[in-house]
């Protein structure tokens, strides 16, 4: 059943040029951008939203994250992301014309759960992005988006990942469609480059013994840090996340802006810090990245960048390099993500962790 890999972590990853393409599979067609799969709002309704509050737990706050740059940009909603069991006990304010997104892989997380019962009791309206067919999330959920990435065994979420951000672009492209915020030809060149996707995925697939050899040398280290900006920054803390459950060691997620603010004084001789490049379209957070960069650099950090083929501005502040497809800004995490799961799958099993069933954690959270 693992198909020859020594954890079905492992296999999962692989299998994510092929969950990224069923999630896109048959949702784009000659009358609209987005097949919901179960729907009960309207694109009248659709219309009328007016905030969106995108909750989850774990990867799929995460997900929700690169969701929230997206989906603001396309359509113009104000879009708030929240931790799910944070979310109903602060008296979130909820109307009939907030849309709730709530994400999650299983289907089953306890917290999203009573968040989506709470929001749907104050008349919001919710729509679940999930990995499981007729869990309780979509359940009880006024629409839902499956992700089809199909079964994932593995603890930690990876191939779920993915196809979250996926279902995500396709819920922000259709919203953008449905409200007329962005032309059909701009939203069929975002559907152009999602579909490229899972070639891209697949490129850094065949090139992951580079990553596994690198991540081989790191089996003693105690801390690592991840920088990101924009899209990247939660590429920053999944990366970070997937390295805590699965090696046990110390990593933290950060936004490269915030360093001066307090992290930089974190920066020691020898730490490895993973620097997540912006694309070169986005001129400034490019350049603030080089610096930020430089700086971590010249404190005797060990820099691991991940950077677009061809960008090679950063080359000589970068201890390593790891080569990502050219891709816009909004949909880098895609990639982005890719080295960094490689990176934590071989760091816990050189170190002889379980990858499949880390200490301390279940796969679905059925518990508040
Ligand atoms: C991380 C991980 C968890 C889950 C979280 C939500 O690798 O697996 O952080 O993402 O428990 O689970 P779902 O998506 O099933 O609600």
């Amino acid at each position: 059943e693992k198909d020859g890999y020594d954890w079905f972590m492992r296999k999962e990853i692989f299998e994510q040029p092929r969950a990224v393409a069923d999630a896109l599979l048959g949702r784009h067609d000659g009358d609209g951008l987005l097949q919901l799969d179960e729907v009960r709002i309207s694109e009248d309704e659709l219309r009328e939203v007016d905030k969106i509050v995108i909750i989850g737990c774990g990867t799929a706050n995460y997900a929700g994250l690169v969701a929230k740059y997206a989906i603001e940009h396309w359509t113009r909603i104000p879009c708030e992301v929240e931790l799910a069991h944070e979310f109903r006990y602060r008296d979130p304010i909820l109307t009939r014309n907030t849309l709730v997104v709530a994400i999650s892989q299983s289907g089953e997380t306890a917290d999203t759960l009573m968040a989506i019962r709470y929001a749907r009791q104050q008349k919001a309206r919710v729509l679940a992005v999930c990995n499981t067919n007729g869990s309780t999330i979509p359940r009880e959920s006024d629409a839902v988006i499956y992700t089809h990435a199909g079964p994932e065994i593995g603890v930690a979420s990876t191939k779920g990942f993915l196809t979250q951000l996926i279902a995500c672009y396709l819920l922000g492209l259709y919203l953008a469609q449905v409200r007329g915020t962005k032309f059909g030809d701009e939203i069929a060149a975002v559907v152009d480059e999602l579909a490229k996707m899972p070639d891209h995925v697949q490129c850094l697939l065949d090139s992951a013994e580079q990553v596994y050899e690198l991540a081989r040398t790191y089996a003693g280290t105690r801390s690592v840090l991840f920088l990101g900006r924009h899209a990247g920054f939660p590429v920053a803390l999944e990366g970070a996340l997937k390295l805590k459950e699965l090696a046990y060691i110390h990593a933290e997620g950060f936004a490269a802006g915030e360093l001066k603010h307090g992290p930089i004084a974190l920066i020691e001789e020898g730490l490895p810090v993973f620097c997540v490049m912006p694309p070169r379209g986005r001129d400034q957070l490019h350049d603030k990245m080089v610096s930020a960069i430089q700086e971590i650099r010249a404190r005797g950090a060990r820099t691991l960048v991940l950077v677009e083929e061809g960008d090679e501005e950063v080359t000589r502040y970068a201890d390593e390099l790891i080569r990502l497809p050219v891709v816009p800004t909004l949909l880098q995490p895609v990639v982005a993500t890719v080295p960094l799961q490689l990176f934590a799958c071989e760091l816990a099993t050189a170190m002889g962790h379980d990858v499949d069933q880390p200490r301390n954690l279940a796969k679905s959270v059925t518990v508040e």
